[in-house]
């Protein structure tokens, strides 16, 4: 069973993605991020989603702004606690007295070459990571993003959130040199939870309960901003390649992030080209490829497994 270490910003995928991965994967961490709020609100909801699974995984805070410019939290698409939409319970922990960005190198060097890092925020603590402790590249597995797009961006035409709130932290990783796969918009959009589905949740278990609430709340505000008739559930998509490869299809290629400030700034520059020697001339020669890129979802049996894994997580003690 892959062992991996959630960055994240809960968040209601987030969230989602952290019972993903205990439920299939040997989670050994999660650290937090600010991006769809602080870093004290996301911290706060990743203790409260643990202790509501019963789950004594670890949490690390990590940074509470990007590495070079200061950052304002949109507060509106997760609501302002982040995580709106069902009550969660106090957490029944605090958080190590340890830096993300130290707990991430830590838990790398005790699962050397064994470890998946999984950054479903804004990259900040991983890339301040790869810079502390450059030894990272060779003990890490993977790193699997939920970030970027080969199309249409959320947070500008072209740039993606996770993506667009840090650049240059995004630049470091994507440059990293470790095997790397990527969950854009492109296909992460198509993921959705239904009002059929949320339903489902509603009717069953306690667990389900709650996530039936959180992505109500999800969804409206998805439909009220984006026009959007389904709940995303991005950040679970970084996670596929090590719970159920074949639901979603990759290509590597290159990407390169955008660091201008303009109009593109944020954008996942993915080169599909296929570029032959002979045609180099007047042409941007292609860098060398960094990324599986992913370019295709079997959609439905994707949010079937998610909603399996939610409908059958088992009651809480305090329910019982
Ligand atoms: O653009 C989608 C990403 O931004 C997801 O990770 C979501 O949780 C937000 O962080
Ligand atoms: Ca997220």
């Amino acid at each position: 069973m892959h062992k991996v270490l959630i960055d994240c910003d809960p968040g209601h995928d987030d969230a989602t993605a952290i019972l993903y991965a205990a439920r299939h994967l040997d989670l050994v961490g999660v650290t937090t991020v600010y991006g769809n709020q602080s870093v004290d609100k996301t911290t706060a909801n990743a203790l409260s989603l643990l202790t509501l699974l019963g789950l004594d995984v670890p949490v690390a805070r990590g940074c509470d702004r990007p590495l070079n410019h200061s950052f304002s939290h949109g507060g509106d698409v997760h609501g302002k606690t982040g995580i709106d939409g069902a009550d969660l319970p106090a957490p029944s922990r605090a958080a190590l007295d340890m830096h993300a960005v130290d707990f991430i190198i830590e838990t790398a060097s005790r699962y050397r070459e064994e470890l998946v890092l999984c950054p479903i925020g804004p990259f900040t603590n991983v890339a301040m990571a790869l810079r502390k402790e450059p030894r990272l590249t060779k003990w890490l597995r993977a790193i699997s993003v939920m970030g970027g797009t080969t199309q249409v961006g959320n947070t500008t035409p072209v740039a993606e959130f996770n993506i667009w709130s840090d650049p240059e932290a995004a630049d470091i990783v994507y440059r990293a040199g470790v095997p790397m796969w990527m969950a854009g918009l492109n296909v992460t959009r198509q993921v959705g939870i239904t009002e059929d589905d949320i339903k489902r949740l509603q009717a069953g278990g306690s667990v389900a309960r709650v996530f039936g609430g959180l992505f109500s709340f999800f969804l409206a505000r998805l439909r009220e901003i984006h026009g959007i008739n389904s709940a995303s559930m991005h950040d679970s998509c970084a996670l596929v390649p090590f719970i159920a490869p074949d639901l979603i299809t990759y290509r590597e290629c290159p990407v390169e992030i955008e660091l201008s400030n303009g109009l593109t700034r944020g954008m996942t520059v993915c080169d599909f080209r296929n570029l032959t020697a002979a045609k180099l001339e007047n042409i941007r020669s292609r860098a060398a490829p960094n990324c599986h890129v992913a370019v295709g979802v079997k959609a439905r049996p994707l949010v079937e497994h998610i909603m399996e894994a939610i409908l059958d997580w088992p009651e809480p003690k305090s329910a019982t």
